[in-house]
């Protein structure tokens, strides 16, 4: 047993895993320039007032999965639980309002949650995301689900499934928060501990409630649809119609009610039912308080995230390869001191013209080098011994056709120049 391990939780991207993350990171940024975002990266921790007075008291996140803790100054700050809150406050601490182009913002990073963890959730986990400040068009509500359905398609994937609701606004959600009130009042008792305290304070979460019986009377309950006023019922019909035009597919879900507190409006979630009990691989919507709420002007914004965990699960579920590992073009063979020291220059010049050269120098024998050569994935293998030092040459080998010819030290590197760009 080793005496220390990762946090409960946590868990580390190993090499032969880590290029798959290099992999799905980078068509996510990819994907966000197509549209014309731009990133942006802000602290892993912040003032966790930010969180709390927007992601809301009554939410999960808030109420028991925060990484609170206080610094020496007695400051209180909090590992970010997500980056919506977080990219709107730099958003306004740097008024990049007033800077062109910069309302269109993505980010890619650790999001941390205290919760129990399972397959497709961590304490520590990895989030990539956008957030659209500055326009209420339902156009722009579209185009966002569009950049998410982008990536996805992008990567391969093709067994998920588009829900779309629209909680409304504030006055909307009053009417329905009573309706609810007032239907789950008559099941209070069959409610599981959590449901009964949200019944007071947030019965829409009930909603949302993962357990059977919760779920079970949930189905029943008044649809936040039938509560939306002409202009919020309106917007989400342009919505539909602007995702049909974009041939993008949905179901309408009336039960999405997004688990943090800021949602106007618009939400959705890209759903792939393979995944299990974690099955969200995306969740998204409307926030058009939030940015009056952290100080800033009264400005609409929508946005979405989504985990890089579930998204490789659902790759490896689909059976979806990646682009292959880079490994390196050449492994450098030695033998002697003599044709080490002249070794030592040629790997320095390789290195300094762009080719990834692996040498150990705790290697000595010929046939433990070899072996090594062999095992690193390397394309070519360079052998310099002290015959081929007496001559000023060195042997390259292709390592998969076993071919081998002397190269002299002016011709090699040209030489490999060619082989690899015709490899
Ligand atoms: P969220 O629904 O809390 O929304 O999280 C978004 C996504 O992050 C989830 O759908 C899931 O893929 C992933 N995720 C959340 N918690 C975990 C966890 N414990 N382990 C692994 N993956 C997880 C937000 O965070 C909002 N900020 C999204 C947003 C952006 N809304 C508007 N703009």
């Amino acid at each position: 047993m080793p005496k220390y391990k990762a946090p409960r939780g946590t868990y580390d991207i190993l090499p032969g895993e880590s290029y798959k993350w290099q992999y799905v990171r980078a068509l996510f940024r990819q994907t966000a320039k197509l549209f014309n975002y731009r990133e942006i990266e802000t602290p892993i921790f912040e003032d966790s007032n930010i969180f709390e007075r927007t992601v809301g008291d009554t939410s999960d996140i808030v109420e028991k999965e925060m990484y609170k803790f206080k610094d020496k100054k007695g400051r209180i700050f909090a590992l970010r639980p997500e980056g919506t809150a977080s990219v709107v406050r730099a958003y306004i601490e740097n008024g990049l309002y007033v800077k062109n182009n910069a309302s269109k913002l993505f980010y890619l990073g650790p999001m941390f949650r205290y919760d129990r963890p399972q397959k497709g959730r961590h304490r520590q986990f990895y989030q990539y995301g956008i957030e659209n400040i500055g326009s209420a068009s339902s156009y722009i509500d579209a185009e966002v689900i569009a950049l998410a359905d982008h990536f996805l398609n992008k990567l391969g994937l093709e067994n998920y499934e588009l829900q779309i609701n629209s909680i409304g606004c504030v006055n909307c959600a009053k009417d329905h928060e009573k309706a609810l009130q007032e239907y789950f009042s008559s099941y209070r008792d069959e409610l599981c501990a959590d449901c009964q305290k949200r019944l007071d304070k947030n019965p829409k979460r009930i909603l949302d409630c993962k357990v059977k019986s919760c779920q079970k009377i949930a189905a029943d309950a008044p649809s936040i649809l039938d509560y939306l006023d002409y202009d919020c019922a309106a917007n989400f019909q342009e919505l539909q119609n602007h995702l049909q035009e974009m041939g993008i597919s949905f179901k309408i879900n009336h039960r999405i009610v997004r688990g943090l507190d800021y949602y106007t409006q618009t939400a959705f979630e890209f759903v792939d039912n393979n995944l299990g009990a974690q099955n969200t691989l995306i969740g998204g919507g409307r926030y058009d308080g939030l940015i009056k709420k952290l100080g800033g002007k009264d400005q609409p914004g929508i946005g979405f995230a989504g985990g890089f965990e579930r998204l490789l699960l659902a790759m490896k579920t689909e059976k979806i390869g990646f682009a292959a590992e880079d490994l390196p073009d050449l492994y450098f063979v030695n033998i002697g001191a003599k044709a080490q020291k002249t070794g030592i220059k040629i790997l320095q010049e390789l290195r300094q013209k762009d080719f990834s050269v692996e040498f150990d120098p705790d290697r000595t024998s010929i046939s433990s080098q070899m072996k090594a050569a062999n095992r690193s994935g390397a394309k070519f293998c360079l052998i310099l011994g002290e015959d081929e030092l007496v001559k000023n040459k060195v042997i390259l080998k292709d390592m998969a056709s076993g071919e081998q010819h002397e190269y002299t030290f002016d011709s090699i590197i040209s030489e490999i120049r060619n082989r690899l760009s015709t490899s």
